[in-house]
């Protein structure tokens, strides 16, 4: 081969054998053009290649939401601490009684846990006749708060609405399935400061968000019902208030509601600043004070006919 040739014309396929790193420059290109057509071909594709392989899934926030039960508030009656280190006899059979009627279906007439209505229930319904494996404890104390508590997530129930005295009650006749730890003074100071049993205790009423909204709806039914009864077609307020608001109605639940600024000056101010903040159109803005002030005394009217 001619050394001083600068090019050659054309490959020397037998020079390539003898030395390959020549083929290197060839390669280079091929690499570019098998890049070339992959990224063509990944980019008219990529509306399969690249896909989202696990669908993203909403928690349903309205499943999630769990209402508070109706529970009637009232004063928790005080109870004498020396019940709990000596029952009386009495004390303990109105125990037995009340366990009869509401423990016995889960754990027993003889506490051994095997009641029908705890047959299918994981973990099944404390036996009382063994001192182990308990969750919060055998002590009175932690009976004590079983009893308020409950231990909802395994089917035992809480029942914080029996006055202390009851439920002491029951704990001695639970007491009486098997040998449990005796009560110590501490352990009586303990309960009473946690539960409060020697002073009472207040509960306020507590009503679940479902059914306060039931009853404020039912209370702006009954108003809209009273609101739909009256002919105010005459009224040249509610004439004026027919025209120039969206809702008439809502306006007036609104005024009910919240009241109405004391002078007419406030009023303007309010309506004709925000017209749509209070359902009314903006076009009002240019009415004559005269016909603000008859809109004014028409809903002042409303009121204090209606509200409480
Ligand atoms: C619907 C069935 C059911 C009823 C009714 C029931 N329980 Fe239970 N109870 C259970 C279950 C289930 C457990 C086991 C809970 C656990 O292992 O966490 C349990 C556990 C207990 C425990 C043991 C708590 C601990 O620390 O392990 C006590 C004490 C108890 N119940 C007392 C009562 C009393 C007193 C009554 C009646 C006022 C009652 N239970 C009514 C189902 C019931």
């Amino acid at each position: 081969m001619n050394s001083n040739k600068k090019f050659e014309d054309e490959i020397q396929f037998t020079e390539l054998v003898k030395s390959p790193l020549r083929l290197f420059g060839w390669v280079y290109l091929l690499f570019i053009g098998v890049l070339l057509v992959t990224g063509i071909y990944f980019v008219k594709n990529l509306d399969s290649i690249n896909y989202n392989e696990s669908p993203q899934t909403l928690n349903d926030s309205l499943g999630l939401y769990e209402d508070k039960p109706l529970i009637k508030g009232g004063v928790m009656p005080s109870m004498d601490l020396g019940l709990i280190k000596n029952p009386t006899d009495e004390l303990i059979a109105k125990g037995k009684e009340q366990y009869n009627t509401l423990c016995a279906t889960c754990h027993g007439t003889n506490g051994d846990g095997e009641g029908i209505a705890g047959a299918a229930l994981n973990p099944k319904p404390r036996n009382f006749l063994k001192m182990e494996g308990w969750t919060f404890g055998t002590k009175f104390i932690d009976l004590y708060k079983t009893l308020q508590e409950g231990i909802i997530k395994n089917g035992m129930s809480a029942y914080e609405y029996l006055p202390p005295e009851e439920r002491t009650g029951i704990i001695h006749y639970v007491r009486t399935f098997a040998d449990y730890p005796e009560i110590t003074d501490q352990e009586v100071e303990q309960i009473d400061e946690t539960y409060k049993i020697s002073s009472g205790v207040t509960k306020p009423n507590q009503i679940p968000v479902a059914k306060a909204i039931k009853i404020i709806s039912e209370e702006t039914d009954d108003l809209v019902n009273k609101l739909n009864a009256e002919d105010y077609s005459n009224d040249p307020g509610a004439i004026l208030l027919d025209k120039y608001s969206r809702a008439p109605q809502n306006v007036m639940l609104a005024v009910i509601e919240n009241g109405v600024p004391n002078t007419l000056d406030e009023f303007i101010k309010s309506i004709t600043s925000q017209p749509d903040s209070f359902g009314l159109k903006s076009s009002i803005i240019r009415l004559p004070r005269e016909d603000h002030e008859v809109i004014y005394k028409f809903l002042k009217n409303i009121n204090s006919k209606y509200s409480s």
